[in-house]
């Protein structure tokens, strides 16, 4: 069995993504600090693939921690690094934070990715790289401006440092960039946790919806869109899992592929956040109160992708669609509220 490290494991897309490693013959090694993640999920990780999990608690900045994970795992196939910290308003306010977590456990585990010998190295990058773009859909060749935070601007760093090390290194490298994950597992058994205020649209469209805050406040309706309010990128968050278990399977294969490469991880679609909260209320059958506010510092009006590419290479195909990616994150949250009794 191919042994895949995992960092970040416990998170969103982290705890999708060992579902469907397991689910295509992979062993996934999970590490998290459990700092902003709840162990907890790898419970519903193992209800639904019936599998223990290897979980390590590591510090990534840690470099000995480090080691002692590849020393004690012997053969490692790859490496899917989801780990950072990801709030773009505490990027802003604590921005050494942002680069000293994001870019110190980075460099630690392409060093251990090098001194072991480890083959495939799959990189959590972000559409936050392409900040405020013009030219949509976006591609991967779409010039890159100024990231928007200090958050983004670590997802830029971390890609050129890739870039540099591929160059060194005998390992081959895939940066995949995320624009809007949500949803949860199919099964309902494991979903977003994040613990403490949420930021993201989803999250707050939920807690609207179950009356865990008063309304959902939508940032601008005076944008130059079919609605006023801003579009994205959704994505169904195990449509994104799957792409990661295809790049590490793509970069093991195929010798041909380039030392590194990125990738958008989009589903090609710009949805409004009017038309998202429509839609969750038609599929789930539920009032979602929301107010029209002022617009948000740094949101761009629309960025969406173009995943041609991806596609192309990896062979993927988004299977949800946005009425799937409502409906599970509803199924997720109904759950959620019975297993962790609404604590995160
Ligand atoms: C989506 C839309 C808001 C909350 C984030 C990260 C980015 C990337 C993708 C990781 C925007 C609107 C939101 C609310 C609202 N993540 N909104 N009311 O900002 O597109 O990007 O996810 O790589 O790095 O920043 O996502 O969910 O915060 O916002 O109206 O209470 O929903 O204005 O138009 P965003 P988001």
């Amino acid at each position: 069995m191919k042994k895949i490290i995992v960092t970040g494991s416990t998170g969103y897309i982290g705890s999708h993504t060992l579902i469907d490693l397991i689910e295509n013959g992979y062993t996934p090694i999970s590490v998290d600090n459990e700092s902003r993640s709840n162990a907890k999920i790898l419970v519903g990780v193992e209800n639904i693939t019936h599998q223990k999990i290897t979980h390590y608690k590591a510090e990534l900045c840690d470099e000995a921690a480090v080691k002692a994970i590849f020393e004690a795992e012997g053969s490692i196939s790859g490496i899917i690094h989801f780990a950072a910290y990801k709030t773009v308003p505490e990027s802003v306010s604590h921005p050494l934070r942002y680069y000293r977590n994001n870019l110190v456990s980075l460099m630690n585990l392409l060093e251990a990715a090098d001194s072991y010998r480890v083959p495939a190295f799959i990189f959590s990058s972000s559409c936050s790289v392409y900040g405020n773009v013009t030219q949509l859909p976006v591609t991967e060749t779409t010039p890159l401006s100024p990231a928007e935070s200090p958050y983004g601007n670590t997802k830029k760093i971390g890609e050129e440092m890739i870039r540099d090390f591929s160059k060194v290194s005998n390992a081959k490298y895939i940066a995949l960039r995320y624009f809007n994950p949500v949803g949860a597992h199919p099964s309902g058994l494991i979903g977003e946790l994040p613990l403490g205020k949420p930021e993201n649209l989803m999250p707050l469209i939920i807690e609207a919806a179950t009356g865990q805050r008063p309304h959902l406040s939508v940032f601008g309706s005076d944008y130059p869109t079919r609605d006023g309010t801003c579009i994205r990128d959704y994505v169904h968050v195990s449509d994104i899992a799957h792409a990661h278990t295809l790049a590490i399977g793509y970069l093991l294969h195929h010798e041909q592929a380039p030392a590194f490469d990125v990738l958008n991880m989009g589903n090609g679609n710009g949805v409004t956040v009017k038309e998202l909260i429509d839609t969750f209320q038609e599929v789930n059958q539920v009032e979602v109160p929301f107010i029209f506010t002022h617009r948000r510092p740094g949101d761009v009006i629309a960025v969406y992708s173009d995943n041609t590419k991806t596609n192309k290479i990896l062979n993927w195909n988004p299977r949800y669609t946005i009425r799937d990616i409502c409906a599970s994150a509803w199924a997720w949250e109904k759950f959620r509220l019975s297993f962790f009794n609404n604590e995160n």
